[in-house]
């Protein structure tokens, strides 16, 4: 037996994600309740990201944790391809809380594979087998290579050559630096959702299987202007053309909704959605996609070339039954919404005590984007995406110290805590991070 202390194996041992090996010093988790998580020294920490934006119900929810205990008692595992009680649940409250009658359920691991699959589905039910799919730049569907080549994210474009899987990039919705130019909200959101339609276009219909987006907030931190996603859905039905909603993220309360599309009614219902993070809180990994009636219809008589051994695994599936009742029952898909709207009026006070604040986006739900924006007036930004700068590093530093973490990526803060999350904590966090902003030097 090993006299190494458990840090020092977790250091050697374990390769970490997204960080350098050799600097990343994380805290050691052994525990949590509610909106809080401990460390190994004992230390709370009030979580305002929901750790990967993924832990929607809080930590160790006892409903979802007694699910799997239970689930685990009377069946592990079984088959992908047989029947197991929780997936088939699991399956039909999706369905049901979706509005796709009719439709039908795949389940994976997590988002990235979710995205593939629902890339593999789109292009067999529209008999493109090849077809192209458009997706943004900026934008994050996964670390697989797949999901790499769909994402436009400049961290990882040089592993992947995104055109030999048929991936055509359009600019983003993003209204504070509009890549087309624009000067407001509704007019970045028209153009980039014309701009979809001028793609497929130029590509011709008949060879686009699907345009596949965020609909609300991703992990880039843009959150797309209030008309973009109807407008995105309105160019690719005149089209015939699949839209699939990545809800990885924006799903499950976080922007105030089940799934995000539904601010805009059928307006923004998308043919495919993914979905992944608050499926099961984190509780488990679980991913799924979820086809209409009308994509999943020319599937039903063609075989499936695909299959993932724990595809509907059932302590996931019976986890991700036990969250969906802890949504329902404890209205956190309203409680987002309030919270969020409040989080959103403290943050633009924040904003308009602290210049370096340039932007702050989002609030729909539990979900908002504080931007570092460098001059106001020219927007140009401090450090280049996807840096971070010292101070904001600094800054979330000593948040931790003082039992709040806040998550950053390049300049940005992502806010999204647990839909469970108490309104005094809320008020708390936000007031540190208000005495924060004033003590830094931000030139
Ligand atoms: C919008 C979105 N899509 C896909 C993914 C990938 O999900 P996973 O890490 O479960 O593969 C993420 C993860 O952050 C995400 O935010």
């Amino acid at each position: 037996m090993t006299t190494e202390s458990i840090d020092a194996i977790e250091r050697r041992a374990v390769m970490h994600s997204w960080c350098v090996l050799a600097v990343g010093r994380a805290p050691r988790i052994v525990g949590g309740e509610g909106a809080h998580f401990v460390d190994d020294h004992g230390q709370r920490y009030l979580d305002m990201s929901s750790l990967a934006e993924c832990s929607n119900l809080g930590h160790q929810h006892p409903r979802v944790v007694r699910a799997i205990q239970e689930q685990a008692a009377r069946l592990c595992f079984v088959t992908a391809a047989w029947g197991a009680e929780p997936r088939a649940h699991l399956a039909q409250l999706l369905l049901e809380k979706s509005g796709f009658a009719g439709g039908r359920v795949f389940f994976t691991l997590g988002g990235a594979d979710a995205n593939e699959h629902a890339v593999k589905f789109a292009r067999q039910a529209s008999r493109k087998a090849r077809g192209r799919i458009i997706t943004r730049e900026r934008s994050y569907h996964g670390a697989s290579y797949a999901a790499m080549a769909l994402s436009g994210d400049s961290r990882t474009e040089t592993q992947v050559d995104a055109a030999s899987f048929g991936v055509l990039r359009v600019p983003p919705p993003y209204a504070y630096r509009c890549p087309f130019g624009t000067t407001n909200d509704p007019d970045c959101g028209a153009a980039a959702a014309a701009r979809v339609g001028e793609v497929i276009d130029g590509a011709g219909a008949g060879a686009v299987a699907a345009v596949l987006m965020e609909p609300n907030a991703g992990t880039n931190g843009i959150v797309a202007p209030e008309n973009f996603w109807p407008r995105l859905r309105a160019e690719t039905a005149q089209r015939g053309v699949y839209l699939i909603a990545d809800e990885v993220m924006s799903g499950f309360g976080r922007c105030g909704e089940w799934f995000a599309w539904q601010r805009y009614a059928d307006a923004g219902r998308p043919d495919l959605m993914t979905l992944a993070k608050g499926l099961t809180g984190a509780h488990l990994p679980l991913g799924a996609v979820v086809l209409s009636a009308a994509v999943a219809a020319p599937l039903e008589h063609a075989m499936l070339y695909t299959g993932l051994t724990y595809s509907g695994h059932p302590l996931a599936c019976a986890a991700g039954v036990a969250a969906v009742r802890v949504y329902e029952e404890e209205g956190l898909i309203e409680r987002s919404r309030r919270l969020g709207a409040d989080m959103r009026a403290e943050l633009d006070r924040i904003a308009a005590r602290h210049p370096v604040v340039g932007d702050v986006r989002g609030g729909a739900g539990l979900c908002g984007v504080v931007a570092w924006g460098g001059e106001r007036a020219t927007r140009a930004p401090r450090a280049r995406w996807p840096t971070t700068h010292a101070s904001l590093r600094a800054l979330v530093d000593r948040a931790r110290d003082a039992g709040v973490s806040f998550a950053t990526r390049g300049n940005l803060i992502i806010l999204a805590p647990p839909l469970v999350i108490g309104e005094p904590d809320l008020a708390a966090a936000l007031a540190l991070l208000d005495r924060l902003l004033g003590e830094f030097d931000w030139t």
